[in-house]
Protein backbone atom coordinates (compact mmCIF):
# COMPACT_ATOMS: atom_id res chain seq x y z
CA UNK A 1 0.00 0.00 0.00
CA UNK A 2 0.83 3.60 -1.01
CA UNK A 3 2.34 5.53 2.19
CA UNK A 4 0.14 8.09 3.23
CA UNK A 5 1.71 10.71 4.46
CA UNK A 6 -1.32 13.14 6.14
CA UNK A 7 -0.85 12.53 10.21
CA UNK A 8 -3.10 14.76 12.42
CA UNK A 9 -1.53 15.44 15.83
CA UNK A 10 -2.44 17.42 18.81
CA UNK A 11 -0.32 19.70 20.86
CA UNK A 12 2.24 20.51 18.42
CA UNK A 13 3.16 23.75 19.88
CA UNK A 14 5.25 22.49 22.80
CA UNK A 15 7.01 19.73 24.83
CA UNK A 16 6.67 16.38 23.14
CA UNK A 17 4.25 17.00 20.65
CA UNK A 18 6.80 19.57 18.89
CA UNK A 19 9.49 16.86 19.23
CA UNK A 20 7.42 14.20 17.72
CA UNK A 21 6.43 16.88 15.14
CA UNK A 22 9.72 17.77 14.29
CA UNK A 23 11.15 13.99 13.82
CA UNK A 24 7.96 12.94 11.29
CA UNK A 25 8.47 15.97 9.68
CA UNK A 26 12.34 15.02 9.13
CA UNK A 27 11.18 11.94 7.79
CA UNK A 28 8.91 13.32 5.05
CA UNK A 29 5.39 13.15 6.64
CA UNK A 30 2.99 15.94 6.26
CA UNK A 31 1.87 16.82 9.71
CA UNK A 32 -1.30 18.86 10.43
CA UNK A 33 -0.96 20.09 13.91
CA UNK A 34 -3.97 21.57 16.05
CA UNK A 35 -3.29 23.45 19.33
CA UNK A 36 -3.85 26.86 20.31
CA UNK A 37 -0.49 28.70 20.11
CA UNK A 38 1.93 29.77 17.64
CA UNK A 39 4.79 29.30 19.37
CA UNK A 40 8.47 30.57 18.17
CA UNK A 41 9.83 26.90 17.52
CA UNK A 42 6.25 26.25 15.20
CA UNK A 43 7.19 29.52 13.48
CA UNK A 44 10.40 28.24 12.56
CA UNK A 45 9.45 24.59 11.76
CA UNK A 46 6.61 26.34 8.96
CA UNK A 47 9.95 27.94 7.85
CA UNK A 48 11.79 24.75 7.40
CA UNK A 49 8.87 22.72 6.26
CA UNK A 50 7.01 24.83 4.28
CA UNK A 51 4.82 22.60 2.21
CA UNK A 52 5.09 19.50 5.06
CA UNK A 53 3.81 21.73 8.39
CA UNK A 54 -0.26 22.59 8.45
CA UNK A 55 -0.68 24.38 11.93
CA UNK A 56 -4.90 24.97 13.13
CA UNK A 57 -4.77 27.31 15.78
CA UNK A 58 -7.72 25.65 17.99
CA UNK A 59 -9.25 25.12 21.46
CA UNK A 60 -9.98 21.45 22.26
CA UNK A 61 -11.89 22.33 25.12
CA UNK A 62 -14.52 23.32 22.61
CA UNK A 63 -15.64 19.27 22.14
CA UNK A 64 -19.32 20.76 20.51
CA UNK A 65 -17.25 22.87 18.02
CA UNK A 66 -14.88 20.29 16.80
CA UNK A 67 -16.90 18.22 14.18
CA UNK A 68 -17.73 21.69 12.23
CA UNK A 69 -13.65 22.75 12.52
CA UNK A 70 -12.27 19.35 11.61
CA UNK A 71 -14.79 18.82 8.30
CA UNK A 72 -13.64 22.85 7.30
CA UNK A 73 -9.74 22.23 7.45
CA UNK A 74 -9.98 18.47 6.31
CA UNK A 75 -11.98 17.38 3.51
CA UNK A 76 -13.16 13.63 2.82
CA UNK A 77 -10.77 13.33 0.10
CA UNK A 78 -7.61 14.03 2.21
CA UNK A 79 -6.34 10.81 3.06
CA UNK A 80 -5.71 10.77 6.98
CA UNK A 81 -3.13 8.18 7.40
CA UNK A 82 -2.58 8.40 11.27
CA UNK A 83 -3.55 10.51 14.61
CA UNK A 84 -1.45 11.17 16.82
CA UNK A 85 -3.49 11.99 20.21
CA UNK A 86 -0.98 14.03 22.06
CA UNK A 87 -2.64 17.56 23.33
CA UNK A 88 -3.15 16.85 27.41
CA UNK A 89 -3.03 19.18 30.67
CA UNK A 90 -2.73 17.44 34.74
CA UNK A 91 -4.47 18.94 36.79
CA UNK A 92 -2.85 17.54 39.70
CA UNK A 93 -4.30 17.79 43.23
CA UNK A 94 -5.61 15.04 45.96
CA UNK A 95 -8.83 14.07 45.97
CA UNK A 96 -10.02 15.38 49.01
CA UNK A 97 -9.58 18.80 46.75
CA UNK A 98 -10.99 17.98 43.74
CA UNK A 99 -13.17 20.62 41.92
CA UNK A 100 -15.74 19.54 39.56
CA UNK A 101 -15.37 22.17 36.65
CA UNK A 102 -11.26 21.88 36.22
CA UNK A 103 -12.23 18.07 35.93
CA UNK A 104 -14.19 18.81 33.48
CA UNK A 105 -12.09 21.18 31.46
CA UNK A 106 -9.78 17.98 31.85
CA UNK A 107 -11.78 15.65 30.64
CA UNK A 108 -12.78 17.40 27.67
CA UNK A 109 -8.98 17.97 25.97
CA UNK A 110 -7.35 14.98 27.34
CA UNK A 111 -10.18 12.15 26.52
CA UNK A 112 -14.20 13.46 25.11
CA UNK A 113 -12.03 15.77 22.31
CA UNK A 114 -9.54 12.48 21.17
CA UNK A 115 -12.80 10.32 21.41
CA UNK A 116 -14.24 12.50 18.61
CA UNK A 117 -10.85 13.05 16.57
CA UNK A 118 -10.81 9.37 16.25
CA UNK A 119 -14.43 9.14 15.39
CA UNK A 120 -13.63 11.50 12.48
CA UNK A 121 -10.27 10.33 11.84
CA UNK A 122 -11.65 6.48 11.59
CA UNK A 123 -14.51 7.58 9.14
CA UNK A 124 -11.84 9.44 6.91
CA UNK A 125 -9.60 6.26 7.07
CA UNK A 126 -12.35 4.17 6.35
CA UNK A 127 -14.08 6.30 3.36
CA UNK A 128 -10.21 6.32 1.52
CA UNK A 129 -9.80 2.46 2.46
CA UNK A 130 -7.16 3.46 4.29
CA UNK A 131 -4.97 1.07 6.95
CA UNK A 132 -3.76 3.98 9.51
CA UNK A 133 -2.72 4.04 12.66
CA UNK A 134 -3.51 5.75 15.69
CA UNK A 135 -1.80 6.49 19.05
CA UNK A 136 -2.75 7.71 21.87
CA UNK A 137 -0.01 9.63 24.36
CA UNK A 138 0.01 7.64 27.88
CA UNK A 139 1.17 8.57 31.29
CA UNK A 140 3.08 5.76 33.41
CA UNK A 141 0.91 7.46 36.52
CA UNK A 142 -1.91 4.58 35.07
CA UNK A 143 0.81 2.03 35.91
CA UNK A 144 1.92 2.85 38.98
CA UNK A 145 0.47 5.54 40.83
CA UNK A 146 1.10 9.04 42.27
CA UNK A 147 0.14 11.25 44.98
CA UNK A 148 -1.74 13.74 43.31
CA UNK A 149 -2.40 12.39 39.66
CA UNK A 150 -5.52 10.63 40.61
CA UNK A 151 -7.76 12.56 38.50
CA UNK A 152 -5.49 12.73 35.22
CA UNK A 153 -4.32 9.70 35.80
CA UNK A 154 -7.64 8.27 35.12
CA UNK A 155 -8.29 10.34 31.72
CA UNK A 156 -5.65 8.22 30.46
CA UNK A 157 -6.77 5.01 32.13
CA UNK A 158 -9.88 6.04 30.10
CA UNK A 159 -7.76 6.72 26.76
CA UNK A 160 -6.14 3.19 26.91
CA UNK A 161 -9.37 1.19 27.19
CA UNK A 162 -10.79 3.20 24.31
CA UNK A 163 -7.67 2.40 22.39
CA UNK A 164 -7.62 -1.30 23.42
CA UNK A 165 -10.98 -1.35 22.42
CA UNK A 166 -10.52 0.53 18.78
CA UNK A 167 -8.48 -1.67 17.95
CA UNK A 168 -10.50 -4.64 18.34
CA UNK A 169 -13.11 -3.08 16.35
CA UNK A 170 -12.09 -1.58 13.27
CA UNK A 171 -9.22 -4.07 12.92
CA UNK A 172 -10.73 -6.25 10.84
CA UNK A 173 -10.54 -3.35 8.47
CA UNK A 174 -6.78 -2.79 8.73
CA UNK A 175 -6.92 0.12 11.73
CA UNK A 176 -4.69 -0.25 14.25
CA UNK A 177 -4.75 1.53 17.49
CA UNK A 178 -2.02 1.83 20.19
CA UNK A 179 -1.39 3.44 23.43
CA UNK A 180 2.11 4.59 24.11
CA UNK A 181 2.60 5.23 28.21
CA UNK A 182 5.16 7.62 28.58
CA UNK A 183 7.14 7.69 31.77
CA UNK A 184 8.39 11.41 33.23
CA UNK A 185 9.64 13.82 30.56
CA UNK A 186 11.15 17.06 31.14
CA UNK A 187 8.41 19.49 29.47
CA UNK A 188 6.21 22.30 30.28
CA UNK A 189 3.73 19.86 32.29
CA UNK A 190 6.49 18.90 34.38
CA UNK A 191 7.75 21.93 35.16
CA UNK A 192 6.43 22.77 38.62
CA UNK A 193 8.27 19.96 40.42
CA UNK A 194 10.66 20.75 42.82
CA UNK A 195 14.04 18.61 42.34
CA UNK A 196 12.99 16.62 45.45
CA UNK A 197 9.95 15.32 43.50
CA UNK A 198 12.08 15.52 40.38
CA UNK A 199 14.40 12.67 41.95
CA UNK A 200 11.79 10.50 43.59
CA UNK A 201 10.09 10.18 40.06
CA UNK A 202 14.00 9.08 38.68
CA UNK A 203 14.63 6.36 41.56
CA UNK A 204 11.05 4.94 40.51
CA UNK A 205 12.82 3.96 37.22
CA UNK A 206 15.14 1.73 36.41
CA UNK A 207 17.55 4.02 34.76
CA UNK A 208 17.31 6.62 37.04
CA UNK A 209 16.43 9.77 34.80
CA UNK A 210 14.05 11.08 32.53
CA UNK A 211 12.14 9.33 29.74
CA UNK A 212 13.80 10.65 26.87
CA UNK A 213 11.21 12.88 24.14
CA UNK A 214 13.50 11.44 21.06
CA UNK A 215 13.08 7.90 22.44
CA UNK A 216 9.45 8.35 22.31
CA UNK A 217 9.03 10.19 19.21
CA UNK A 218 10.88 7.77 17.30
CA UNK A 219 8.60 5.04 18.97
CA UNK A 220 5.58 7.21 17.64
CA UNK A 221 6.95 7.08 14.30
CA UNK A 222 7.56 3.37 14.18
CA UNK A 223 3.94 2.76 15.62
CA UNK A 224 2.85 5.09 12.61
CA UNK A 225 4.73 3.30 10.16
CA UNK A 226 4.38 -0.34 8.09
CA UNK A 227 7.33 -1.28 10.50
CA UNK A 228 4.46 -1.67 13.44
CA UNK A 229 1.75 -3.48 10.74
CA UNK A 230 1.21 -6.43 13.37
CA UNK A 231 1.06 -4.06 16.46
CA UNK A 232 -2.32 -3.25 17.71
CA UNK A 233 -4.45 -2.72 21.16
CA UNK A 234 -0.93 -2.81 22.82
CA UNK A 235 0.15 -0.50 25.36
CA UNK A 236 4.02 0.37 24.45
CA UNK A 237 5.74 0.96 27.23
CA UNK A 238 8.72 4.11 26.87
CA UNK A 239 9.21 4.94 30.42
CA UNK A 240 12.80 4.47 31.42
CA UNK A 241 11.43 0.97 33.18
CA UNK A 242 9.84 2.80 36.02
CA UNK A 243 8.86 0.26 39.22
N1 LIG B 1 5.68 15.49 30.74
C1 LIG B 1 5.58 14.30 31.25
O1 LIG B 1 6.30 13.93 32.17
C2 LIG B 1 4.58 13.31 30.69
C3 LIG B 1 4.62 11.99 31.14
C4 LIG B 1 3.75 11.05 30.60
C5 LIG B 1 2.86 11.44 29.60
N2 LIG B 1 2.82 12.73 29.20
C6 LIG B 1 1.88 13.07 28.14
O2 LIG B 1 2.62 13.54 27.02
C7 LIG B 1 1.78 14.40 26.24
C8 LIG B 1 2.51 15.71 25.95
O3 LIG B 1 2.70 16.40 27.18
P1 LIG B 1 3.87 17.44 27.40
O4 LIG B 1 4.62 16.98 28.59
O5 LIG B 1 4.58 17.70 26.13
O6 LIG B 1 3.01 18.72 27.86
P2 LIG B 1 3.14 20.27 27.48
O7 LIG B 1 4.56 20.63 27.28
O8 LIG B 1 2.35 20.96 28.52
O9 LIG B 1 2.39 20.37 26.07
C9 LIG B 1 1.00 20.12 25.99
C10 LIG B 1 0.51 20.34 24.57
O10 LIG B 1 -0.92 20.21 24.57
C11 LIG B 1 -1.50 21.35 23.97
N3 LIG B 1 -2.75 21.71 24.62
C12 LIG B 1 -2.99 21.85 25.95
N4 LIG B 1 -4.23 22.28 26.15
C13 LIG B 1 -4.81 22.41 24.93
C14 LIG B 1 -6.09 22.84 24.47
N5 LIG B 1 -7.05 23.24 25.33
N6 LIG B 1 -6.34 22.85 23.15
C15 LIG B 1 -5.38 22.49 22.27
N7 LIG B 1 -4.15 22.07 22.63
C16 LIG B 1 -3.87 22.04 23.95
C17 LIG B 1 -0.48 22.47 24.17
O11 LIG B 1 -0.62 23.42 23.14
P3 LIG B 1 -1.15 24.94 23.36
O12 LIG B 1 -0.78 25.36 24.75
O13 LIG B 1 -0.48 25.70 22.26
O14 LIG B 1 -2.63 24.83 23.17
C18 LIG B 1 0.85 21.72 24.03
O15 LIG B 1 1.23 21.65 22.68
C19 LIG B 1 0.49 14.58 27.05
O16 LIG B 1 -0.48 13.69 26.57
C20 LIG B 1 0.91 14.18 28.45
O17 LIG B 1 -0.18 13.75 29.22
C21 LIG B 1 3.66 13.68 29.70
Amino acid sequence: MEKVKNIILTGGSKGLGLEITTCLLHSGYHVHVINRTLTAELKQLKNQYEDQLYIYLYDLTNVDGLTTFLKQNFPVKLTIGGFVNNAAIAYDDIITNLNLSQLESMYRINVFAPMMLTKFVLRNMLFNKYEGSIIHISSISVHTGYKGLSMYASTKGALEAFSKNTAREWGERGIRSNALIAGFMETGMSASLSDEQRNRIYNRTSLKKPTAKSSVSSTVEFLLSEKSSSITGQNIFVDNGTI
